[in-house]
């Protein structure tokens, strides 16, 4: 495997997509934004972009030269990663990086996600058979867990309104999980195409903190100087809410499960690894970030 320096990106105005192409920027990668002709994004004005349809026949023609390929579009868009996928493989990619940016093939997620998880598979499976059939061709997957910083400041349900200085407590507020920042998303990215041989044909486990509720309220409270207004919630009853959103498909019940199965107590379902040594995060030079830092970005964002 050769070294890898050109680079083309699937989503790069996205949530994710641009603190991840923010960050191959700054470590010298040569990027190419790859986008639908009907997309409004906007997008650096210094990298190139190519507009074009995803049909695994254009796919292929734009994708011709590239080292490797980050898939990172919103759910929308995953329905079209298993032709990416075919077409990076068909020009002669080394590297694809499949949408995950979640939990990963290991997930521990309440049943009404298969839907979204199978879909999601679907890609993952076209990337393996692609590289077994193929020893030029390899895939990884990247698995953050929550995007801390991101979701926090995004969700109030997540705990912490930042705005009203008020925080939800959901049950004792012990319940470990583990959270990547945006920074450390756009860094693992970077650090799988740094190091193309240890990340192939796999799936990373990346984490920049493994924290509880309650240890983010006192970071809060530290951070702005004052004590915080706190209701209690309990998970049951988030469970049982977004169940009911779900068989009456209002779509509120996503979020309501993502909660709930972060903070459901004693479960563990929402660690990405046991801790950042044992994760992926030291080999992709991901840092390790402690409270008080991750609630300095929340309150900065
Ligand atoms: N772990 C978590 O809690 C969490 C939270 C959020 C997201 N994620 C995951 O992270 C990944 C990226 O999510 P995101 O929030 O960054 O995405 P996003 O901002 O919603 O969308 C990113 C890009 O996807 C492309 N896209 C959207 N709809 C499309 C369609 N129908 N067909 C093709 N492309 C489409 C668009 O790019 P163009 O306009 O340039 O084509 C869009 O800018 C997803 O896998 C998502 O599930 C995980």
């Amino acid at each position: 495997m050769t070294t890898i320096q050109k680079v083309a990106i699937f989503g790069a105005s996205g949530n994710f997509g641009t603190p991840i192409t923010a960050a191959l920027q700054d470590a010298n990668f040569t990027i190419t934004i790859i986008t639908r002709p009907e997309s409004t994004a906007v997008f650096p004005r210094d990298l190139p972009i190519l507009r074009t349809p995803y049909t695994l026949s254009h796919l292929t023609t734009a994708l011709h030269g590239q080292d490797a390929v980050i898939c990172v579009v919103g759910p929308g868009g995953v329905p079209a990663q298993a032709t990416m996928i075919e077409a990076a493989e068909a020009a002669g990619v080394q590297r694809f990086i499949v949408n995950d940016f979640g939990w990963g093939p290991e997930s521990n997620s309440f049943p009404e996600f298969k839907a979204i998880a199978a879909q999601r598979r679907g890609g993952w499976e076209v990337a393996r058979r692609k590289a077994e059939g193929n020893s030029r061709f390899t895939f990884t997957g990247i698995t953050t867990g929550n995007p801390i910083d991101w979701a926090m400041k995004r969700f109030p349900m997540m705990g912490f309104d930042v705005a009203n200085g008020s925080a939800t407590i959901y049950d004792s507020g012990t319940e470990q999980f583990t959270g990547t920042t945006l920074a450390g998303i756009g860094q693992a990215v970077v650090g799988v195409l740094l190091h193309p041989q240890e990340t192939a044909n796999r799936f990373v486990k990346v984490l920049s903190i493994r924290t509880c509720q309650n240890e983010l309220l006192e970071a809060f409270q530290r951070a702005t100087g004052h004590t915080w207004t706190v209701q209690r919630d309990t998970t049951q009853r988030l469970v049982a809410s977004g169940k009911r959103h779900f068989q009456a498909g209002v779509g509120s019940w996503r979020l309501e499960l993502v909660v709930a199965q972060m903070f459901d107590e004693g479960q563990a379902r929402c660690l990405v690894a046991p801790s950042w040594v044992e994760s992926d995060s030291p080999l992709l030079g991901v840092m390790e970030e402690r409270v008080d830092d991750v609630v300095a970005k929340v309150l900065q964002m």
